[in-house]
């Protein structure tokens, strides 16, 4: 087949001898001719920790892509590191993807090797890769090894939950919190509970965007870089085959994401980052699915925040092929993978090694497990609630609101020994949406109330139209849409409306009829915040995201531009 790099490489006109002149570098002729140029799109970055190894990754995927006969070319691009940039990474999700997209489509690539691992990195992948739409294969770079402290395993992100509020509960010492720093991240890789990154590297795969099994080795095991360098030698092949992500991704590979998404317990952020890849990719899908296809799909992954292990534990017990084999016919029989073959072909001997990590599915470790989508005069929308991570007596609840208007007002408040707040109350935190932090970060699992937390209360429902960290847990409603920036409902509620939670009616309403919040204007915090004028990136990010319910990204980011370039440059 005619390979994209002809177009820059090929001929004996001026312009092709300035592309091969400057690319050269010592190569011989036979570079340019006929021969794959392989991208690998790293988000390698001493910013990003959690991907900082890829730079080890990215060298055994160059040496497949030589095996097979390609020209390997790394390509850095936009990197995200969940814990260090402000004021959110999900601002910059769609910028990492648009870069992405805008790189792999001006240089003279045949196809590409997408190496992320922290949480935006691989779904901004994938959002650029499906938009340029040539072939497109990813390497996740893996969970960190499980950490201890004082003998007990630390799973990163929970804990550091879990360890802080056990501070303000004053069960653990400020000093004893601190100690376990140093123990929280043992080894290179991301998150290693199944927060977003893990959840993303594992949805992908069942997407079909991994060689199957890949997805869940730990960072420092032998078998990523065996994994990477067969991935590299794929590569080409798929250039030779001409699988693009048009080509073998459709609503069925989205339908066994879903699944997916749902037996592994994985975080509510895949909803948003699934949407946004499906409408790079012309799909049609809705937050509905993600009901009605996994929210009766069985709980079969022990892990924190849900559970109790850890990714390292999930890997020995036979990773995500062990969990679908489990749930093998809720799958879609012709989805393919980058391989050419269905997903199901691989789950044929799958067995799961250690039934306390993943489980079967006669003994799940919750029934029908998957994200709930909620409705109400709340969430015209809708609003999302991971029910396996809530607590059972919180799922039909009824309470007075305590609402905030930013985070800063939360943490202003939160701890006022003479806050007007019980058990009861239903903590309501609103203009953290995607226009209105700018964001959508994730700060929906509020910390509760000192006071509360000495009384030994553990949970209470809390309601946000920002998102959650896939590491957190609690009786959270999020992603509510409209947000309250965008003049939702949210905006319109006061302190001690009532507000009544239904999950299984799939309901969250505010007790006011039409007419009483028609009266009301948006609380003042919702209009000043807007009154900030903004440039750059915030500014075109503010005028053109969408909302959560269809995956937050930019409006003229939707569908594909394909790879052609139709100008030369000289
Ligand atoms: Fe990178 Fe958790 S901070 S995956």
């Amino acid at each position: 087949m005619e390979l994209r790099s002809n177009q820059w490489y090929a001929g004996d006109d001026r312009n092709a001898y300035i592309h091969r002149a400057w690319m050269r570098r010592g190569v011989p002729d036979d570079a340019f001719t006929g021969r794959p140029q392989i991208a690998i799109a790293n988000t390698a970055s001493d910013l990003t920790p959690c991907n900082a190894h890829l730079t080890t990754v990215a060298q055994s995927v160059k040496n497949g892509i030589l095996e097979a006969g390609g020209i390997p070319l790394e390509l850095p691009v936009v990197s995200l590191g969940e814990t260090q940039v402000r004021p959110t990474a999900m601002l910059w999700r769609n910028m990492a993807a648009m870069a992405t997209e805008e790189m792999l489509r001006a240089n003279p690539i045949d196809g590409v090797v997408l190496l992320g691992g922290c949480d935006k990195t691989i779904p901004a992948l994938l959002m650029a890769a499906a938009s340029v739409d040539i072939p497109a294969v990813v390497v996740p770079g893996g969970p960190m090894l499980t950490g201890t402290f004082r003998g007990v395993a630390l799973g990163c992100g929970t804990d550091v939950w879990r360890l802080s509020e056990e501070v303000r509960g004053g069960t653990l010492s400020e000093a004893d919190f601190l100690r376990s720093e140093s123990s929280m991240i043992r080894s290179a890789g991301h998150c290693n509970t199944m927060g977003t990154a893990s959840t993303m590297a594992l949805v992908a795969e069942a997407l079909g965007t991994i060689v199957p099994g890949v997805a869940g080795t730990p960072a420092p095991d032998a078998r990523l870089l065996e994994a990477a360098q067969l991935t590299g030698r794929l590569a080409v092949e798929l250039v030779a085959q001409g699988r693009r992500p048009s080509t073998f991704l459709t609503e069925g590979s989205f339908h066994n994401a879903i699944v997916a998404l749902a037996a592994i317990g994985g975080s509510t952020n895949a909803v948003v980052h699934l949407l946004a890849i499906a409408g790079r990719l012309g799909i049609e899908l809705t937050i509905d699915d993600f009901d009605r296809i996994g929210s009766s799909v069985p709980l079969l992954v022990n892990l924190q925040p849900a559970g109790t292990h850890l990714m390292e534990d999930f890997h020995r017990a036979g990773g995500l092929l062990a969990v679908l084999r489990e749930v093998r016919d809720l799958l879609d029989p012709d989805a393919l993978t980058i391989t050419g073959r269905p997903l199901v072909d691989y789950l044929e001997v799958a067995p799961s090694w250690d039934a306390d990590v993943i489980s079967a599915r006669s003994t799940p470790f919750q029934r029908d497990a998957g994200i709930a989508v909620l409705r109400g005069n709340l969430a015209p929308g809708g609003a999302l609630i991971k029910p396996a991570a809530a607590s059972p007596h919180l799922l039909k609840h009824r309470g007075p609101a305590l609402v905030f208007d930013s985070i800063e007002d939360f943490h202003a408040r939160i701890d006022d020994p003479d806050l007007d707040v019980t058990a009861d109350s239903v903590l309501v935190l609103r203009g953290c949406g995607p226009m209105g932090y700018p964001g959508m970060p994730e700060v929906a699992n509020m910390p509760l109330p000192q006071k509360l937390l000495e009384q030994g209360v553990r949970d209470m429902v809390r309601i946000c139209d920002g998102r959650m960290s896939g590491t957190a847990y609690g009786t959270v409603v999020l992603h509510v849409t409209p947000e309250a920036a965008a003049g939702g409902p949210l905006g319109l509620i006061r302190t001690g409306d009532w507000i009544s939670l239904d999950v299984r009616g799939r309901r969250i309403d505010v007790e006011l009829t039409p007419e009483e919040l028609g009266a009301r204007g948006p609380a003042d915090a919702m209009v000043e915040a807007f009154a900030d004028p903004r440039r750059g990136w915030e500014r075109l990010y503010v005028d053109h995201v969408m909302q959560a319910d269809t995956g937050a990204d930019l409006d003229f980011l939707r569908g594909a531009s394909g790879s052609a370039v139709s100008r030369e440059s000289h």
